[in-house]
């Protein structure tokens, strides 16, 4: 079993999800649903086809591939009640959400015509498990469709905010689960590929998605990058108002040491596509 797949990490990272569900479609404004948009378009669902979609969250790539694939259908799997309860609310004939882990598929070999994973490969417990799954469900010929954060298209503002959240961690006595730091290249291009090949896929097409945008001040950025993963989200959140606004004129000072305005505050959500076939 993968040594990051604990019980402990698994639990903070459900509470995560399960903390963000409510303001997830709108994080950002709304740059889940693009990547879920841009996603269903490179990989054009059939008419027909039975879709399985793994760590489904909300539901923003379920819904979007239920429309296009009617009379068929789509299965989405999530390990976050809230997460799937929202993906439940909103309107559909031809969705299923459950409850399950991506590492542990109740379904039998061959079922599915097309298994997507919208930006969720990096937070499994155990992502090799999860391809193998996502190989033994699909029918001969059915493909996956990832999307995966690109890390090292991050900007030099998100890097050095993102590297100063381990110290100010510790600063304050806080000790949280984490992954390994493997998972943040997995949406690099020389990475995804491999890992699907090692599943047993043939990669298709690979293909970016890069946006950002900047924010006006120290508040707006730690509010934004609290919803970027489990580590900023509980710190800041664990870090009560007096130290917040310690961690905000840090921020403020980290930026003015970037040197050019132009660079501080801004930020890039990059993903890396791909789509590939089960030979
Ligand atoms: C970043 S969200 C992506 C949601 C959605 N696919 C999208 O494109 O917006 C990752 C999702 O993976 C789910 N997840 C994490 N570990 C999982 C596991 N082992 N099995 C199934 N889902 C898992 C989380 O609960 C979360 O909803």
């Amino acid at each position: 079993m993968d040594p990051d797949s604990s019980d402990e990490m698994i639990d903070h990272l459900v509470d995560f999800f399960d903390q963000i569900a409510p303001t997830y479609d709108s994080w950002a404004n709304g740059q889940h649903g693009r990547v879920a948009t841009r996603l269903v378009e490179l990989v054009k669902p059939r008419k027909g086809q039975q879709v399985l979609d793994v760590g489904t969250g909300t539901g923003l790539v379920a819904h979007l591939v239920a429309a296009k694939v009617t009379p068929g259908s789509v299965i989405g799997i999530d390990l976050s009640d809230r997460m799937l309860s929202i993906a439940r609310s909103k309107p559909s004939k031809n969705t299923k959400f459950l409850g399950m882990a991506a590492e542990r598929l109740v379904f039998r070999p061959e079922t599915f015509d097309l298994v997507t994973m919208g930006d969720t490969l990096a937070y499994l417990a155990d992502p090799g498990d999860a391809l193998s799954e996502a190989h033994r469900v699909l029918k001969v010929g059915g493909r996956v469709a990832l999307s995966s954060q690109r890390r090292s298209l991050s900007t030099r503002a998100q890097d050095l905010f993102f590297q100063g959240l381990a110290p100010l961690a510790r600063r304050h006595y806080l000790s949280f689960p984490r992954y390994s730091s493997d998972r943040s290249q997995f949406g690099e291009p020389r990475v995804l590929p491999q890992l699907l090949e090692s599943a047993g896929f043939k990669v298709d097409l690979l293909t970016e998605m890069v946006t950002g945008g900047r924010t006006d001040n120290a508040r707006e950025w730690t509010n934004l990058m609290a919803g970027a993963g489990p580590l900023p989200y509980t710190l800041i959140r664990a870090l009560g108002p007096r130290y917040r606004m310690e961690l905000e004129a840090e921020v403020d000072e980290a930026m003015g040491s970037l040197g050019d305005p132009d660079d501080a505050f801004r930020y890039h959500h990059s993903y890396l596509m791909a789509v590939a076939t089960k030979l």
